[in-house]
């Protein structure tokens, strides 16, 4: 029997074969898609069909202030791949959907928002710039940077930040149960936006300190975690000296780098490194098989905007190695991110 990858890849390969002019045209095109998501989340339209059993694209049109045959429309394509269901005019939430309200525990929202905010979406313009040089289309969009963006923009900066606590939700829990933290003294989490993944870890070792270390924006965005066992650092971790700590958690951040400037990050962890420190590079490894794959896509994002990449474990040890860290051991966890344990060489 074909694995599910194994049967992923042909299924993909597969339906491309199988009417290759339908495959270029819907991925030529298929460019409304996010942007048909990013309007939906933009404007609310989950929020406002609530709980209600069933509404009609107009009076959604009419509470989030759009054009109602404009929403209908959109509506049709979001409900033709899963997003909402549509019976007519008359609309309803899938279980997809409801992941874009507000106020859903798990939360996705801001995810399907940031992913169309100006300073991440306009890079894309310019994104044959980054595939003929390498370079990152950022670079010309963005001249000051995606980090200054959501500095000098606050609502940006909130979108991105709550967007990183919804992607992270299924990390998260994986992350703290497949890894024991319960034998350090003190755990600093760089990077670590909101600090979901630092309480999420001390809530589940009551005997363990943390320190979150972010930009000063962001740790001003983060102040709800903060507790006598939870500290707050704001720093830049290319310029400031990083929180002395027994391991240091750092998830999702070295992708948005390329080598030179990843490797300096790991140098900056080992000089503030206690003796014997261990570091836990949290990351979605780039997969071996040819099925699509998140962190394939994700992958384009890194070289678009900020010239990072996804990486393999090869590659990371390879970095490591770099930095004066040696890699031991690469951890499962039952989400798409793995933990790449690493000790001071
Ligand atoms: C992709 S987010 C990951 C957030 C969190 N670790 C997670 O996985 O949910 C990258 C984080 O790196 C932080 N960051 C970027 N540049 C930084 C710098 N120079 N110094 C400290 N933190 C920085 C950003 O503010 C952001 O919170």
């Amino acid at each position: 029997m074909a694995t599910r990858t194994e049967a992923q890849e042909k299924q993909s390969a597969g339906s491309a074969q199988a009417n290759p002019f339908q495959a270029i045209v819907m991925m030529a095109g298929g460019v409304v898609l996010p942007r048909c998501l990013h309007a939906a989340a933009d404007l609310g339209v989950a929020d406002a069909l609530g709980e209600e059993e069933q509404k009609t694209s107009d009076q959604l049109a009419a509470s989030v202030g759009a054009h109602p045959d404009a929403l209908f429309r959109v509506l049709r394509v979001l409900s033709s791949n899963g997003i909402f269901e549509m019976t007519g005019r008359k609309v309803r939430h899938s279980p997809a959907s409801r992941l874009l309200r507000s106020d859903h525990p798990h939360s996705l929202r801001s995810l399907a928002r940031m992913f169309g905010l100006p300073g991440c979406w306009n890079a894309f313009n310019e994104f044959g710039y980054s595939v003929r040089t390498g370079i990152p289309a950022g670079t010309k969009t963005l001249p000051k940077g995606l980090w200054r963006y959501f500095q000098e923009n606050p609502e940006a900066g909130r979108i991105f930040n709550e967007a990183m606590v919804g992607k992270a939700q299924v990390q998260v829990p994986a992350v703290v149960g497949a890894y024991d933290f319960s034998r350090f003294g003190t755990v600093a989490d760089i990077g670590g936006g909101r600090g979901h993944l630092l309480q999420a870890a001390l809530e589940a070792n009551r005997s363990v300190h943390g320190v979150l270390f972010d930009l000063p924006n962001v740790i001003q965005d983060a102040g709800a975690v903060a507790s006598d066992r939870l500290k707050l650092q704001a720093g830049d971790f290319f310029k400031d000296a990083l929180p002395a700590a027994d391991v240091y958690t750092i998830m999702e951040v070295i992708h948005d780098w390329p080598d030179e400037e990843s490797v300096a990050i790991f140098k900056a962890i080992r000089k503030a490194a206690k003796p014997g420190a261990t570091l836990l590079v949290i990351e979605q490894l780039i997969p071996e098989d040819k099925a699509p794959h998140w962190a394939k896509m994700l992958d384009i994002h890194m070289l678009t905007l900020l010239g990072g990449k996804q990486r393999t474990e090869e590659e990371y040890g390879e970095l490591l190695r770099r930095s004066g860290f040696a890699l031991e051991r690469v951890h499962p966890t039952r989400s798409d991110v793995s933990i790449i344990e690493a000790k001071a060489a």
